[in-house]
């Protein structure tokens, strides 16, 4: 979209102008229309997109400054660099810039505009007019906001609602990379019902939540050592332990904060610990056997932040800031600390789509050819995994890049060929979907760059994760494998032995 940008602002001086200093300014205002503002820009590009002032006018002790620009020198970058200028015409004179009050803002965007583009809450925006092949955005700024280039976050921002909106209905990335061989499934049910008719799990009282029993968390951790053995030991990662309650901070740099908000489960923390600020609240509870949550809602700051959602990202700060030794490269680390939570809404699913859910994070940080590699010696193990242990069924395939699905960012396959993420899926045959049961990923630089994380070299650094899903192993292999233990895979056998029973019913 082609924008222009239109600014109207009073600048605010010490003391009036005296007469002598008019002509000086009126040179001024010609020599920024002429060479200032047309500094940096390419000769090609005609005068009418580059920033310039289209009226200059003083009285007292104030000045009145409309400017107007396209792509180039945007006019609130042509009024702070006008202002530097001026400031040395003025400081001759012995009259200082005191404050700059913006008027009026208008930005003018002309493209296609897709029907379904929803502007009316862009912040800073008094006003949104669409029509005709144009978006006008009037705007309430300050001076300080325009510093803040607030215009240009808004343009980008429009920009990136229109592509969205653009891409709508069409499917989501998606392209074949591998197919196993078929397999033959006597099992056709759908192992979550199995479960549940087995005792092996429990609805807990949260929703999209389980109670795994005995068997269950068996198989979870038979999926765990297996993974340990085949994947976690010989590539050499090693275990650290990643924060599960994550503070806005951390999705600001991961870039989460930009589109998460339908998904998390926030935290809030007590405004105070005195526990005679929350006796009303125990009371309440005694005396009416409910949790008055509107009351509670009251007495919390925050939210701060939220759980754990994609669980790489609370690792970064333990580096953030750094420079990293060239020897400490490749590393390779893995957590398996806590659970990620995110809010399915309508979605929930069994075992496999649910709101609170257990994983295997790997997470590698190198040069662009050690991350790389590392994917790659990765999809080597995993495809022997399921190939010949798990003998399972299962696909895979190049994807939205989950870090920019989740930024909110739909459809692209990524930003280079050697970037973006690969997702794995497994046949269920009770249904004949196709369920994604973990992913591979290299990330490029956008942890080290967000996080602020340089080597040593001064070369890139770029980083990958691979997310492995309990939940999704265990309903991916129960599906094909059913719940005959004997007809299982051997060394999925005789890894998961004999599960006791622990409770019995009467
Ligand atoms: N962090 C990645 C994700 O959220 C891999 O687990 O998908
Ligand atoms: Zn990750």
């Amino acid at each position: 979209m082609q924008p222009r940008f239109s600014l109207t602002a009073d600048l605010v001086l010490s003391r009036e102008v005296p007469e002598a200093a008019l002509p000086e300014i009126d040179r001024a205002v010609q020599e920024a229309n002429t060479t200032l503002f047309r500094r940096g820009v390419p000769r090609e590009v005609p005068d009418r997109e580059v920033g310039r002032i289209t009226s200059c006018t003083v009285s007292g002790p104030g000045m009145t400054i409309t400017l107007e620009s396209g792509g180039y020198t945007r006019a609130h970058d042509a009024l702070f660099r006008f202002r530097k200028h001026l400031a040395g015409l003025l400081g001759r004179h012995r009259i200082g810039i005191r404050e700059i009050e913006v008027r009026d803002y208008l930005i003018e965007l002309q493209g296609e505009i897709p029907e379904d583009l929803r502007l009316s809450t862009l912040p800073f925006v008094r006003e949104v007019g669409i029509g005709e092949g144009r978006i006008t955005l009037a705007l309430s700024v300050s001076a300080a906001d325009l510093e803040n280039r607030v215009p240009d976050r808004l343009v980008r921002l429009v920009e990136e609602k229109a592509e969205a909106a653009a891409y709508g209905g069409k499917a989501e990335h998606w392209e074949l990379l591998y197919e196993s061989p078929k397999r033959e499934s006597r099992f056709r049910e759908d192992p979550t019902a199995e479960m549940i008719r087995r005792g092996w799990i429990k609805h807990a009282l949260s929703r999209g939540q389980w109670i795994h029993g005995a068997q269950s968390t068996r198989l979870f951790r038979t999926f765990e050592s297996l993974v340990v053995q085949e994947i976690i030991g010989p590539l050499g990662f090693t275990e650290m332990i990643f924060p599960k309650l994550v503070p806005w901070e951390v999705w600001m740099k991961s870039g989460h904060a930009k589109g998460v908000y339908p998904e998390i489960y926030y935290v809030s923390t007590p405004k105070t610990r005195d526990p005679a600020y929350w006796e009303e609240v125990a009371d309440h509870f005694k005396v009416t056997g409910e949790v008055p949550v509107n009351l509670i809602r009251d007495k919390v700051d925050g939210p701060i932040g939220g759980l754990c959602y994609a669980q790489c990202p609370s690792f970064w700060p333990f580096i953030g800031g750094t420079t990293l030794a060239n020897d400490c490269l490749p590393a390779r680390i893995f957590d398996r600390s806590g659970t990620s939570h995110r809010y399915e809404s309508g979605g929930i699913h069994g075992i496999e789509r649910v709101d609170e859910f257990h994983r295997i994070e790997l997470l590698w940080i190198g040069t662009p050819e050690q991350t790389v590699e590392t994917a790659d010696l990765l999809h080597e193990r995993y495809r022997h995994l399921f190939d010949e242990v798990l003998e399972l069924e299962w696909r895979s395939a190049r994807v939205t890049p989950w870090f920019m699905a989740q930024e909110g960012i739909i459809g692209g396959e990524g930003t280079s060929e050697r970037i973006g993420t690969t997702d794995y899926e497994a046949c269920l045959p009770y249904s004949g979907d196709w369920l994604e049961f973990q992913n591979v990923s290299v990330n490029g630089d956008k942890y080290p760059r967000g996080f602020n994380v340089k080597v040593q070299s001064g070369g890139d650094l770029w980083s990958g994760c691979s997310g492995i899903g309990l939940e999704r192993w265990t309903a991916a292999f129960l599906a094909q494998k059913g719940f005959d233990v004997d007809a299982w895979p051997a060394e999925i056998r005789r890894r998961f032995g004999d599960a006791p029973e622990i409770f019995r019913f009467v």
